[in-house]
């Protein structure tokens, strides 16, 4: 028990660390919640800081939710009440951190990064799966806000095909924390203001 605890304790800090905020901080002297969108995240990283502090920041953050979920696997898997509990539910922590991070009064990213991280700790071919649906639907889209929501939708009925209930289960409950964490991004979707990629097929030129 004391061990999962720990699992948890870690995979949440892990996910709270706020790379693109102190990477803004320490190299820059921007706060990025100040900028662009405001977010923490990958996305907005690029958009403020440029392309090399948002490749870290991507980087940064699949690692963080990969190592997390890994934990059962270096350490050895904790059980609760004859449960096995897998590294998936608890890179669950991992998206409380990053989406509640103690290092910034609660507050935090949008878990897409995160979450991304967790299933290519889980799942590596399902992880490339995912990240060229998520890719396309950038480009296609040319926003990276309805990437995420309609990759994370995509992702758990994919998920289906491997009738693993933890997947599946997770990936819903990330679909709705980032559905969730979006508020924002849905509302300027609706006003025609969100912000586009550059190399999108619906770009504004
Ligand atoms: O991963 C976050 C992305 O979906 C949206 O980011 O900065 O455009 O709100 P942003």
């Amino acid at each position: 028990m004391l061990k999962l605890l720990i699992m948890l304790l870690v995979a949440y800090l892990l996910g709270a660390i706020p790379t693109g905020m102190w990477l803004g901080k320490l190299f820059f002297k921007t706060d990025l919640r100040k900028a662009g969108s405001g977010n923490i995240g990958t996305t907005n990283t690029f958009r403020v800081l440029g392309k090399t502090a948002g490749t870290i920041v991507l980087v940064t953050d699949i690692v963080k939710g990969a190592l997390a979920t890994l934990q059962p696997v270096i350490f050895g898997a904790p059980v609760i009440h004859g449960w096995a509990v897998n590294g998936l539910l608890i890179g669950l922590a991992a998206i409380l951190g990053n989406m509640f991070s103690i290092f910034d009064g609660f507050k935090g990213g949008k878990a897409v990064a995160t979450s991304a991280g967790i299933l290519a700790g889980y799942n590596f071919p399902f992880f490339i799966i995912s990240a060229i649906i998520f890719a396309s639907l950038v480009y296609l889209s040319s926003m990276v806000s309805v990437a995420s929501m309609a990759a994370t939708t995509i992702v758990t009925f994919l998920s289906l095909i491997y009738q693993d209930g933890y997947l599946t289960t997770v990936a819903f409950v990330v679909t709705l924390f980032v559905f969730y964490r979006h508020r924002a991004n849905l509302e300027r979707i609706q006003h025609g203001t969100e912000s586009m990629v550059p190399f999108g097929l619906y770009r504004k030129y």
